[in-house]
């Protein structure tokens, strides 16, 4: 996860290329929150990135504080800010809370798109640590974009994000990105994080849902928010402009262009292969929808939380 940390990492370019996330999730993760006389005083979003769910907390919460380990970040944040008495941006991981964030004092805690990175049974104390009693724990990622009905298209997706080309066609050197994101992350993510559960002593009312796209063959007038099985529905019209921005953005695009940039530009590379075996160009509209997974979990009545 460093490239998101580096200096020269473009985080409004990241925020002008990830997807968002629905009013209806919103919807179903504040009454949730609502249904066991959870609060609305402190709303904490750890891995903030750009600030697309710290922002949107403040609709519901008096205060809300933004965190992530990135200054990068953070700065960026803190540069759309217009309310300072209301939201505030510090630097802070999932595993320690900025001193700023005292015990027993935080409603509900987010982490959207970061919870594969952490490590978990940090993660879960630290968050029971600050947490109110009752307080909510929730977070959800999206994983990757399905092209829907082009199986090809999903194929070379597969053979960049997951795969090596020295393993799998012996070239001479990597051409392929599945090597270059940080593990076990990476792998909790293509798992939608299925071997990890927040711990029962802690935690109660654990709540996972995994929504996981009809590969090829959902027909366009189902692919409907309303009608589909999860309220995180992530669907979107793209084209292979905005794709390249959004790979662009991966950790994993700035990892293989620090070993190899000096060759080509592998987001390129990978937009051209799509473009010529599927016979797009630049402005060829494309149906995409994302594997989503939330959590949603209250902490129980447990004596004082210690790091
Ligand atoms: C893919 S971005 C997600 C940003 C934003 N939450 C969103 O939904 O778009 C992942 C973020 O997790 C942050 N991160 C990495 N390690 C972390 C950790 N241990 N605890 C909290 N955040 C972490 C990164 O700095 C990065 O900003």
């Amino acid at each position: 996860m460093s490239a998101y940390s580096e200096t020269n990492f473009n985080s409004q370019h990241y925020d002008d290329s990830r997807p968002n996330y629905t009013p209806q999730f919103y919807k179903e993760l504040i009454n949730y929150h609502s249904e066991k006389g959870g609060e609305f005083n402190l709303a904490v979003d750890i891995g903030c990135g750009s600030g697309f769910v710290t922002f949107e907390l403040i609709k519901y919460f008096k205060n809300v504080i933004g965190t992530d380990p990135s200054r990068t970040m953070i700065d960026q944040c803190n540069k759309n800010v217009t309310n300072k008495n209301s939201i505030e941006f510090l630097i802070g991981t999932a595993e320690n809370q900025p001193s700023k964030i005292k015990p027993n004092s935080v409603d509900l805690i987010t982490g959207a798109e970061c919870c594969h990175w952490v490590n978990h049974e940090r993660f879960y104390k630290e968050s029971a640590r600050v947490l109110k009693q009752n307080g909510t724990l929730a977070y959800w990622f999206y994983k990757d974009p399905i092209f829907i009905g082009y199986p090809e298209a999903n194929k070379i997706y597969e053979n960049y994000t997951y795969n090596s080309s020295i393993e799998k066609l012996g070239s001479g050197y990597e051409k392929w990105m599945g090597n270059y994101y940080q593990q076990p992350g990476h792998d909790y993510l293509r798992s939608l994080l299925k071997e990890k559960s927040p711990p029962n002593d802690l935690y109660y009312d654990v709540i996972r849902h995994e929504y996981i796209v009809d590969r090829d063959g959902v027909p366009k007038n189902e692919v409907d928010p309303f009608k589909t099985k999860t309220p995180l529905f992530i669907k979107k019209t793209i084209n292979m402009k905005w794709f390249l921005n959004y790979v662009k953005s991966w950790s994993a695009y700035h990892a293989w262009m620090k070993d190899h940039g000096d060759k080509y530009d592998i987001a390129e590379e990978f937009i051209n292969e799509l473009k010529n075996k599927l016979n797009w160009n630049d402005d060829t509209e494309i149906e995409v929808i994302w594997d989503t997974v939330y959590t949603f979990a209250r902490k129980r009545q447990t004596r004082l939380v210690n790091r």
